[in-house]
């Protein structure tokens, strides 16, 4: 399983073992995180799914790819830090991920 940290946008930490595979998006909807709306279902045509990728983490998530980065540019308040979740792949590379989600979406 991969450890996930999401701070929701009431500022709630979420703690989820997650299976290797599924995307940061579907756990985030499956255990009910506030804030994360993804309502394009993880097609990365919505943004709203956005969140800050903790500092420490940025590195190994990695960033944007090119239809990802236009897509974020409907995000509200994108940062340096900024990715769509739905595009983010769960794997051991990233146990212990932490996350924060935007106090909204757009
Ligand atoms: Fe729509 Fe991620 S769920 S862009």
């Amino acid at each position: 399983m991969v450890k996930l940290t999401i701070s929701a946008s009431d500022g709630r930490p979420f703690e989820i073992d997650a299976a290797p595979g599924t995307t940061l998006m579907e756990n985030a909807v499956r255990n009910s995180v506030p804030g994360i709306e993804a309502e394009c279902g993880g097609a990365c045509a919505c943004a709203t799914c956005h969140v800050y990728v903790d500092e420490e983490w940025k590195g190994r998530v990695g960033p944007p790819n090119d239809i990802e980065k236009d897509m974020l540019d409907f995000a509200y308040d994108v940062r340096e830090n900024s990715r769509l979740s739905c595009q983010i792949k769960l794997s051991e590379a990233i146990d212990g991920l932490k996350v924060e989600v935007p106090e909204r979406q757009s």
